[in-house]
């Protein structure tokens, strides 16, 4: 029998560390720790819709592109060959990698903004179509599935690292749309960028994702396709909430 809090606030003044606490000694299956999983192409907005979704509901994220793409990037600076998926796969246990509020550290270095790069985006993809190295990183994605509930957001998080989601969300956007978003994101951050070049880029690597044999990038049989072309964040993030506010514990 599910339990709501309705005020979750109430423990701020006398017991803030409240949930975590909770969180920290209650057990349960791992099966009955919810699950929403938002997949899709490159600068399809998943990240951030994730982390709008994750936010609401109080849940955990999980990034899965930043694990092909540390991955990558440990490969490149420890000169393995990215064609070599077995050597590359191999290197996965040895990685000294911690998650920290939104950072990934490598060997206690904080890599978060390598990681955004675009030629690091571009070494993810080639790591990922290897199925060693997505069986390397299989069990590490699974051990983001804590209380009270995770976000997950990826290619193939609905298809083959979560099959049993209870909301499965496949974004989508128009390639124009996406190229756009990119490169106001770059020019942003004050790094330089050509509009038609993104486009061409991140077609290429969507083009790879979906052309590769292991976990290739395509909807869920089960997911909700939402093209995000002419929405705000906010109206995807409402959107998403509603269709979890049907499925999950706490039905209407
Ligand atoms: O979501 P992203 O742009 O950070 O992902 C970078 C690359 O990593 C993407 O082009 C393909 C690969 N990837 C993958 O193969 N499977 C995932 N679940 C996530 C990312």
């Amino acid at each position: 029998m599910p339990v709501r809090i309705l005020d979750p606030q109430c423990v701020a003044k006398t017991f803030p560390d409240y949930f975590e606490t909770l969180f920290g000694v209650v057990r349960a299956n791992v099966e009955d720790i919810p699950v929403i999983t938002i997949d899709g192409p490159t600068a399809s907005g998943k990240g951030t819709l994730t982390d709008e979704v994750a936010q609401a509901l109080g849940y955990d994220v999980l990034d899965s592109g930043a694990l092909y793409r540390v991955t990558g990037l440990a490969a490149s600076r420890h000169h393995v060959d990215l064609a070599d998926g077995e050597a590359v796969a191999a290197l996965v246990p040895t990685l000294d990698l911690k998650f920290e509020s939104g950072r990934v550290l490598l060997d206690e270095e904080d890599v978060s903004a390598e990681l955004r790069q675009e030629a690091t985006g571009l070494m993810a993809s080639q790591v990922g179509a290897h199925p060693a190295v997505r069986r390397a990183l299989h069990q590490l994605q699974l051990n983001f599935r804590r209380l009270p509930g995770l976000v997950a957001d990826g290619r193939d998080m609905g298809t083959a690292i979560f099959p049993d989601a209870a909301l499965k969300v496949f974004l989508t956007a128009s390639a124009a749309t996406r190229a756009e978003r990119r490169h106001k994101q770059l020019i942003s951050k004050g790094i330089p960028a050509n509009i038609d070049s993104l486009r061409a880029d991140l077609e290429a690597r969507d083009a790879r994702d979906k052309g590769r044999s292991a976990s290739p990038l395509q909807a869920a049989a089960d997911a909700i396709e939402l093209d995000n072309s002419q929405q705000t964040i906010g109206e995807s993030r409402d959107l998403v909430l509603s269709w979890w506010q049907e499925r999950g514990p706490f039905k209407a």
